[in-house]
């Protein structure tokens, strides 16, 4: 397996399904589409949507039936993020390197942008799942509840209550973390299970692959907030400090931050050796998250 040629064509598949999914750029009104695309075909890694298909074909899916599930999750995630960099939550002016949605255009057109890449996710499974009601029903199911008020909602919710409680331990980050942040790495594994029909065995074993995966993600994503440069992140470090939010470099210190992000990342591994078919590329994958510089 050449892992950086796999990872470059489940990239350039998420890429072009993301251009061809979304409103072009002058549907009217065409401020609103351009600022959608802006956010969303911007340089992010696109861990999400890499997550579905390789998950997918690792599982024996063969095509492109499962691009458009990673399509509508990457448009979930990037209207996380429009919404999390808003003045009224993390304040960020700089996201994916370049300036953030309300400052690239203004607050009202950000907020409108990350209403609208929420709805379209939804538009785009019932478009393209249409001849599958019951596949189009689960994805449905599984991406609103990830990205509803119990999970990520929740997660961001606790996450900006946390900023002002000081007594936080480290149950109610594991809370912030499994929520804010794992929930939509765990759907995107299971909307891959489900479009390669996994069963439900199996789509238990990639919950459980997203929970620790998840953790090691946000663990990492703590860790660069305090030690990486702004260039190299493509947004602010030194913001979770800053805020006085809870992070796990708050709490555990950064070596043992890392330890921690390792020992999900080994959990996260052994449960995609126990599923079928060939894991390397999804456990090279989940290594190369404790390495990550962005
Ligand atoms: C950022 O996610 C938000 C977190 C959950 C930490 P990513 O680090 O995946 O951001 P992009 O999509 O690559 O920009
Ligand atoms: C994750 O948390 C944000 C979302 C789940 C939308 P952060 O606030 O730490 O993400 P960054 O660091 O701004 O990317
Ligand atoms: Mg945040
Ligand atoms: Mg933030
Ligand atoms: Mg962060």
């Amino acid at each position: 397996m050449d892992f950086a040629a796999t990872l470059q064509r489940h990239v350039a598949q998420t890429e072009h399904g993301l251009d061809r999914c979304l409103p072009p750029a002058d549907a009217r009104p065409a401020r609103l589409h351009t600022a959608m695309r802006y956010s969303l075909i911007s340089g992010g890694k696109l861990l999400r949507p890499v997550l579905t298909l390789a998950t997918a074909e690792q599982l024996g899916l063969t095509g492109d039936a499962a691009v458009p599930a990673a399509v509508a999750i990457e448009c979930i995630h990037t209207y996380s993020l429009i919404h999390d960099d808003l003045p009224c939550m993390d304040n960020d002016d700089l996201r994916r390197g370049r300036p953030t949605a309300h400052r690239q255009f203004d607050e009202a057109t950000a907020l409108l942008a990350g209403d609208a890449l929420l709805t379209e996710a939804f538009v785009i499974l019932a478009r393209h799942y249409a001849d599958r009601p019951r596949l189009a029903h689960a994805l449905m199911g599984e991406l609103a509840n990830a990205a509803g008020s119990r999970r990520l909602i929740g997660g961001q919710m606790e996450d900006l209550l946390a900023e002002k409680r000081p007594d936080t331990t480290a149950a109610d980050l594991e809370f912030i973390h499994l929520n804010k942040t794992a929930a939509m790495i765990e759907v995107a594994l299971v909307m891959g299970g489900l479009c390669a029909e996994a069963s439900p065995a199996q789509i238990e074993i990639l919950r459980s692959v997203g929970h620790h995966l998840g953790l090691t993600f946000q663990i990492i994503d703590d860790v660069l907030d305090a030690t990486a440069d702004t260039a190299t992140l493509g947004k602010t470090a030194g913001k979770d400090a800053k805020a006085n939010k809870t992070t796990f470099v708050k709490l555990h210190g950064i070596e043992a931050s890392r330890r921690i992000a390792r020992e999900h990342a080994d959990a996260a591994q052994a449960a995609l050796r126990s599923l079928p078919g060939d894991p390397s590329f999804l456990t090279a994958l989940v290594a190369s998250m404790l390495a990550r510089s962005r």
